[in-house]
């Protein structure tokens, strides 16, 4: 492994000082290693998006773990990114479900919108291209995830919307984009349809005593 920019010290925030004790406070005191996942992701999440080897030195020697373990971590889940990625991080789902919703128009709007390529990054750094496997929100494809939110139930010109508007600097809502709630049928409800029948009373709108305890 070589680092592509020029290594800079690297350290946790105070903040995630405070995350990462919580986080290993989670695991019994001889298995401290176990919080290597949260921690990498913490550590990337504060370097912009992405993990140099310095970066991976550290939580290594954060955990007490031999490097090459936390080298073998980090180099097999695609989650974690060993090149510098763009602000925005574009990763569209091809997996079979995804691929079969039109995840192939999906790719083609992304190299057509960003003038980049699978594996690239947008001149100005603001948007980097990626491929991925099923991102596990497969009721609601076709699914890109850019940072850390979802947006699902895309099509072309959704995309080009969302994309769009990262551009011009405003903000996206994430989520499904045909306003459905979460996994909703995409008709609309077809069973549960009724509010008083599926919420306790102390839940619905016309009780007296809704937003009590
Ligand atoms: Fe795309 Fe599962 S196949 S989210």
């Amino acid at each position: 492994m070589s680092d592509t920019q020029t290594q800079t010290a690297f350290a946790f925030t105070s903040e995630n000082l405070t995350r990462a004790a919580a986080i290993i406070a989670k695991y019994p005191e001889d298995y401290h290693a176990s919080a290597v996942l949260p921690l990498l992701h913490l550590a990337q999440k504060q370097n912009a998006g992405w993990l140099p080897q310095h970066v991976i030195d550290y939580v290594a020697d954060f955990l007490k773990m031999p490097r090459i373990r936390v080298y073998e971590v980090a180099t097999f889940y695609t989650m974690f990114n060993l090149k510098p990625v763009g602000k925005h991080h574009v990763q569209v789902c091809t997996s079979l479900p995804c691929w079969l919703r039109g995840s192939e128009a999906i790719v083609a709007t992304c190299r057509e919108s960003l003038g980049v390529d699978l594996g690239e990054t947008t001149a100005d750094g603001k948007f980097t291209l990626s491929e991925v496997e099923c991102l596990c929100a497969c009721v609601n494809a076709p699914i890109v995830q850019i940072g850390n939110d979802y947006f699902e139930d895309l099509d072309p010109d959704r995309l080009r919307g969302i994309l769009a508007a990262l551009k011009a600097g405003q903000s996206v809502k994430p989520g499904p984009q045909i306003g459905r709630k979460g996994g909703e049928p995409m008709e609309g409800l077809t069973t549960l349809t009724d509010e008083k029948a599926v919420l306790a009373p102390k839940w619905r709108k016309d009780d007296p005593r809704a937003g009590g305890a």
